[in-house]
């Protein structure tokens, strides 16, 4: 784990056989949210690495951007170690929650919607990333101006702590956005990130 941004820890999954790198990530508030679960076999490394840096905090949320494997597969092991962790995530991405027996205890949000304390304040963003290309999130934190971009801006390769340096338009236009739908780039191109935290691949800072 490493310190990628502010107050934001990167955790990171090594897949070998796709030699991918999948990242969670945990905001050390108040009131911690963590992005993502990585798979289940990967839960019993992430849990105690979490455990290490809330130490007395209790974690407050998991944010799920769609259900896939790599992005809430450790969901259930996660949800037995902090019972008192919020899922937050999509209508479409609940109905897989409560289908799978995983849990029927989480916060839904919309498009547009917020998830908002004194310390963050997370939009979501439509995604067309679920199941039949039904909506889940990537979302947006307003006050550090962090963008969790999920399957967006996407890189092979084992990548761990490391940040890239580039301008917003150019990495939207390179996110595979344009190919999921207009309205999604155009989402995009409302907000004004400094800094990517991508589920895989470097994180990105956004040069001014
Ligand atoms: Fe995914
Ligand atoms: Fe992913």
């Amino acid at each position: 784990m490493i310190k990628i941004y502010e107050d934001l820890i990167q955790f990171t999954e090594v897949l070998p056989v796709v030699n991918l790198a999948c990242h969670q990530y945990l905001l050390t508030t108040k009131e911690p949210i963590l992005f993502h679960t990585g798979t289940a076999a990967y839960a019993k490394e992430l849990i105690p690495q979490i455990k290490k840096v809330l130490k007395n905090k209790k974690l407050k949320y998991i944010y799920i951007s769609h259900f896939e494997s790599d992005e809430c597969g450790g969901l259930f092991q996660l949800l037995n170690e902090f019972p008192e962790a919020i899922p937050v995530c999509s209508e479409i991405t609940a109905r897989q929650l409560i289908g799978f027996g995983i849990t029927s205890n989480f916060i839904q949000k919309l498009p547009g919607e917020t998830l908002k304390n004194d310390e963050y304040e997370l939009e979501f963003i439509e995604y067309p990333s679920e199941v039949h290309l039904w909506n889940g999130f990537i979302a947006f934190e307003k006050k550090r101006k962090i963008f969790f971009s999920s399957d967006l801006v996407f890189t092979f390769g084992n990548f761990h702590g490391e940040i890239r340096e580039s301008n917003w338009e150019k990495e939207v236009n390179n996110s595979g956005a344009l190919d999921i739908s207009q309205k999604l780039v155009d989402d995009l191109l409302k907000i004004n990130p400094k800094f990517l935290a991508t589920g895989h691949g470097p994180c990105v800072k956004i040069l001014e």
